[in-house]
């Protein structure tokens, strides 16, 4: 078992605060993914845990003992970082080997150990060689190596895929989502890249500026964000905003107007709204119909498009502050300048009040509280869970 538990966890640098009261809970075998922008205090929280910063205030608890005081050694984790951390001059079985040798184990059990480590992780040919002659994602695999020898009831990974390139990077991530079911352990991974985040958790927390914004599963945050700043931080492209405001509500739905003047309404908990609130409508760039369709449409005049091959981006001027970001099909033939009718399904907005919380969609998404990869039988963590 292996259980990690913040209560109230606060981090001060003299007179800065960087971590501003975070609750959190780990459960045995999960793989928590930490996500928010740069700066936003992950590292320091990952380093708390890890006992590599000294806790301001709150409670740290693994397996149920509070650990506050107890040192990085004792806490039975091991810590993976983006720098690969390896002694040049030692061979990739040094490397690995050369904690168990601090630790005084035995010639015999450090051999069984780098052994298993280099098997799961296909460095057996390696074993002799020196960092300076692997690649970048040798030399990671090594660095995770070294944290797998030491058995460690949880994984802490401070965005160990940032220095690899693109390819590598998604090669990388497939190796770490087999790795966590091969090891059953307890995984924590700091990134700011959600493609990772959404790949790997079980549970995404989305921090920023040293506030928890939510916990959920990927699928949560992607359908039902509780507020505008994890609505715009998940799903890429992001999603856009229209501040527009609400000309009618019944308890299970609010009807805004549009861009253009066409008025839409969307499937929410509308009887906190009245008329007249203003509010922000959020669709994702994915859920908008170039040429029009679903519930009602708005009118745009093209000003770029990127061709990927597989979809085309549109990015509309239709009456927003900011431009429109419309996902079209990979043979969409829309060039700039042309006019452009945009669809949209009332099932697929978001609507968010004038604090920027979202208002509670009436249906929930079947795969919102499903984990990564996993059966409808395992559940991420759920509000009603979550308490
Ligand atoms: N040892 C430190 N002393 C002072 N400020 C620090 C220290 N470590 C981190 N910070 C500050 O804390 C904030 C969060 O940093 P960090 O946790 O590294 O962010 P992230 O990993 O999310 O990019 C930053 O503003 C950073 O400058
Ligand atoms: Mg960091």
């Amino acid at each position: 078992m292996a259980d990690v538990t913040l209560r109230n966890i606060h981090k001060s640098f003299g007179e800065l605060e960087i971590i501003k009261g975070v609750d959190l809970d780990v459960t045995d075998n999960e793989f928590v993914v930490f996500v928010g922008p740069s700066g936003c205090g992950k590292s320091t929280l990952l380093r708390l845990i890890a006992g590599l910063e000294d806790i301001t205030a709150g409670d740290l608890s693994i397996d149920g003992q509070v650990v506050n005081d107890l040192p990085p050694a004792q806490r039975g984790i091991a810590m993976v970082f983006q720098s690969y951390a390896l002694y040049p001059h030692m061979t990739v079985q040094e490397n690995m080997a050369f904690g168990l040798k601090l630790a005084k184990e035995s010639r015999q059990s450090i051999d069984q150990k780098v052994g298993d480590a280099a098997r799961i992780l296909q460095l057996e040919e390696l074993l002799k060689r020196k960092p300076k002659e692997l690649s970048g994602g040798q030399r990671q695999r090594v660095a995770i190596g070294r944290a797998i020898v030491r058995n460690p009831k949880v994984f802490l990974f401070d965005e160990p895929l940032s220095n690899l390139d693109a390819a590598l990077r998604v090669q990388m991530r497939i190796e770490i989502a087999r790795l966590h079911e091969d090891l059953n352990a307890t995984m924590i991974y700091v990134t700011h890249d959600q493609i990772e985040a959404m790949t790997l958790a079980d549970k995404i927390v989305v921090l920023n500026a040293g506030v928890v914004e939510q916990v959920g599963s990927p699928l949560e945050l992607y359908h039902h964000p509780h507020n505008l700043f994890v609505a715009g931080f998940i799903g890429s492209p992001k999603m856009n905003f229209m501040t527009t405001s609400v000309t009618g509500v019944s308890g299970d739905s609010a009807t805004v107007s549009l861009p253009g003047g066409a008025a839409i309404t969307v499937p929410v908990q509308g009887g906190r709204l009245k008329a007249g609130d203003d509010v922000t409508l959020g669709i994702r760039p994915e859920h908008m119909m170039e040429g029009g369709g679903g519930d009602a449409q708005m009118p745009g005049s093209v000003f770029v498009v990127e061709r990927l091959g597989g979809e085309t981006y549109l990015y509309v001027r239709g009456g927003t502050d900011d431009l429109i970001t419309l996902q079209a099909g990979g043979d969409s033939t829309a060039k700039s300048g042309d006019t452009v009718s945009i669809g949209i399904a009332a099932s697929t907005c978001h609507l968010f009040d004038a604090d920027g919380i979202a208002v509670s969609r009436i249906e929930r998404h079947p795969l919102a509280d499903v984990g990564r990869g996993k059966g409808p039988g395992s559940r991420a963590e759920t509000p009603a869970e979550a308490g």
